[in-house]
């Protein structure tokens, strides 16, 4: 009993002097401390460092033992939460393979953890890898052409977060395949930028309007994304390529537009975007085409932590799908797609639980997800209007609607979609935009009965009917935004174009002259007028029109080929 009792009593004893890290597992071998030498650097090099290296968008490095070191702790919160290295969409659980993504395992986790409850040692020297070199250079090798913006924006020391768009105009005189992109920011104040395409004037006018180089704003309106790209580029980001048989057209006369997101970084920051064009001489064998899962209908009560937007889409053919792009402001909290097959079954596509406009950027598929004919396309975005939200900006919350301002919502889910058989392009093409012209006819309906004396809600109602092609309702709305404010350019723009329509051409005349003394800049007003002046025999007046179009937008085919006509 004695021999029994005092053997235990040795057990204890022992047992209280192990290392903290065993007492789990007394059956364990004792384990080594984690280093960083030894097993840090490795996940930091690889995980951390493409990032945080000087030269690249981040507000320090993380390289060596004590850059590491000092923010240890930091370091282990970041990590465990998942916001670093930032990756929103979820992965596993049926969820398609992404292309670039970024994840810790759970053993890298594991050894952060236990490297910070050790003490964050450093180890032995001989144990540390070299570290990571970064030349500077292109990634993809010296590119075919470098556009830059031709002069500097200079972005405050401090301030609110601003949004704005830079134009880099017309970078070729002829027309290009662009296979792939790299987005250069050259500054640590970039957050996020989206680069589109304008073959219309209006950006660059913007541009010219303002003093300081750019115009402010979340989004250009006559900027759209290159057909069959989401090109979007956030830190970290890599070049974006194109599928070899799907580069993307550049045409001569078409500006490239930059949509930033630029963060104040506590001194004056030169802005000066650079990007790298790579160019193939093989022209698109085919070209993917977006589909917009989105909704106007947003209007999210103060207070309210679970708010959904939901829209979906049915597949008129087989397709496969690319990739994604998910866009809702700060108040999106999760962002879910799926597909729904006709046997019920349902293919998981992206989640997004932690929303972070921050981090909003597009998503490409390793493998391309087939989706039947028949299939729908559903998403829903959940919205956080509560004070628990640390990102919203109207503190006390406010009641908040669809807008393209931040401190708006928005709701969209994109898709880039492959017809399987190029022949059924044409049928997605058709059913795609005809969703889009129902999704804005709601919210138009819904405008115009909350708000029945407003010229805009009318004119944007008269907009879409003419889209849908209902021209006698289109009238009445487009009239009626007229009579409520005669000053817009816009109505009178559309009231010539229902009259071009209806062959009422003198009516059309009058509109169109209307319109262009309230704007004289808009060239497709010039274009539209220019043909009704040939239609009622005015050759001299549809010449100087058609000019005037030209000037406005060189790439205006139309307009060319018309004055080409008149000229023989
Ligand atoms: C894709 C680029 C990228 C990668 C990869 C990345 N970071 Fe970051 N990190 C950033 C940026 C940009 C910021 C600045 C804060 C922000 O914009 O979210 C940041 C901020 C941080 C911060 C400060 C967080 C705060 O709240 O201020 C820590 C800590 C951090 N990163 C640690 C890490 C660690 C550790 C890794 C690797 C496991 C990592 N990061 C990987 C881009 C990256």
């Amino acid at each position: 009993m004695k021999d029994a009792f005092f053997a235990e009593r040795w057990f204890l004893a022992a047992f209280c002097l192990l290392p903290l890290a065993l007492r789990g597992d007394p059956t364990a071998a004792p384990r080594a401390a984690v280093t960083f030498n030894k097993e840090i650097a490795p996940i930091i090099y690889r995980s951390c460092a493409p990032c945080h290296h000087s030269g690249e968008s981040t507000p320090f490095n993380l390289i060596t033992y004590d850059q590491v070191a000092k923010r240890a702790r930091q370091i282990a919160e970041v990590t465990s939460l998942a916001i670093m290295p930032p990756w929103p969409p979820q992965s596993g659980g049926g969820y398609p393979e992404l292309v670039g993504a970024r994840r810790l395992r759970g053993a890298e986790l594991d050894l952060i953890r236990r490297w910070v409850a050790e003490g964050a040692n450093e180890g032995a020297p001989e144990d540390l890898p070299p570290a990571p070199q970064w030349s500077g250079e292109w990634q993809l090798g010296p590119p075919d052409l470098v556009v830059e913006m031709d002069r500097t924006y200079n972005l405050p020391a401090e301030g609110r977060d601003i949004y704005r768009c830079f134009v880099l105009r017309s970078p070729v005189t002829e027309t290009r395949y662009v296979r792939a992109i790299e987005f250069r920011p050259e500054s640590k104040a970039a957050h996020h930028v989206f680069i589109k395409t304008d073959r219309t004037r209006q950006s660059r006018l913007l541009d010219a309007s303002e003093q300081n180089p750019g115009f402010p704003g979340l989004a250009a309106q006559s900027a759209v994304k290159p057909a069959g790209q989401f090109l979007t580029w956030q830190p970290g980001k890599g070049a974006s390529i194109s599928p070899a048989e799907m580069p993307w057209v550049l045409e001569p006369g078409t500006d490239l537009v930059l949509e930033a997101h630029l963060r104040p970084t506590g001194k004056i920051e030169p802005i000066r975007f650079k990007m790298g064009l790579y160019f193939t001489n093989r022209a698109p064998e085919r070209t993917a085409l977006t589909v917009l899962l989105a909704s106007l209908m947003i209007d999210i009560p103060p207070g309210a932590a679970n708010f959904p937007v939901e829209s979906s889409f049915q597949l008129p053919v087989n397709c496969e799908a690319l990739g994604v792009l998910p866009h809702c402001h700060f108040l999106g909290r999760e962002v879910e797609g799926h597909a729904e097959l006709p046997d019920g079954s349902r293919i998981p596509l992206l989640v997004i639980t932690n929303w972070d406009f921050n981090w909003q950027g597009d998503y490409r598929f390793q493998t391309p997800v087939k989706l039947p004919q028949g299939a729908v396309l559903r998403m829903q975005i959940t919205y956080d209007n509560s004070t628990n939200n640390a990102r919203n900006p109207n503190v006390p919350p406010k009641r908040v609607r669809y807008g393209l301002q931040s401190t708006d919502e928005m709701a969209e889910l994109s898709f880039l979609l492959l017809p399987q058989r190029a022949e059924d392009e044409k049928i997605l093409e058709t059913a795609s935009s005809r969703h889009v012209t129902r999704i804005l006819a709601r919210h138009d309906e819904e405008e115009t009965r909350e708000n029945p004396m407003d010229a805009k809600a009318r004119l944007n109602l008269g907009n879409t009917r003419l889209a849908q092609g209902r021209i006698e309702e289109a009238k009445v709305e487009i009239e009626r935004a007229i009579e409520l404010d005669p000053n817009l350019a816009q109505a009178h723009y559309y009231a010539g174009l229902i009259a071009r329509v209806q062959k009422r051409l003198p009516d059309a005349e009058r509109e169109f002259e209307i319109s262009l003394r309230l704007n004289p800049s808009d060239g497709k007003t010039w274009g539209n007028l220019g043909l009704v002046q040939l239609g009622l025999g005015n050759l001299e007046g549809a010449r100087h029109s058609l000019q005037r179009a030209l000037e406005i937008n060189p790439t205006d085919k139309i307009a060319r080929g018309m004055l080409d006509q008149i000229s023989k």
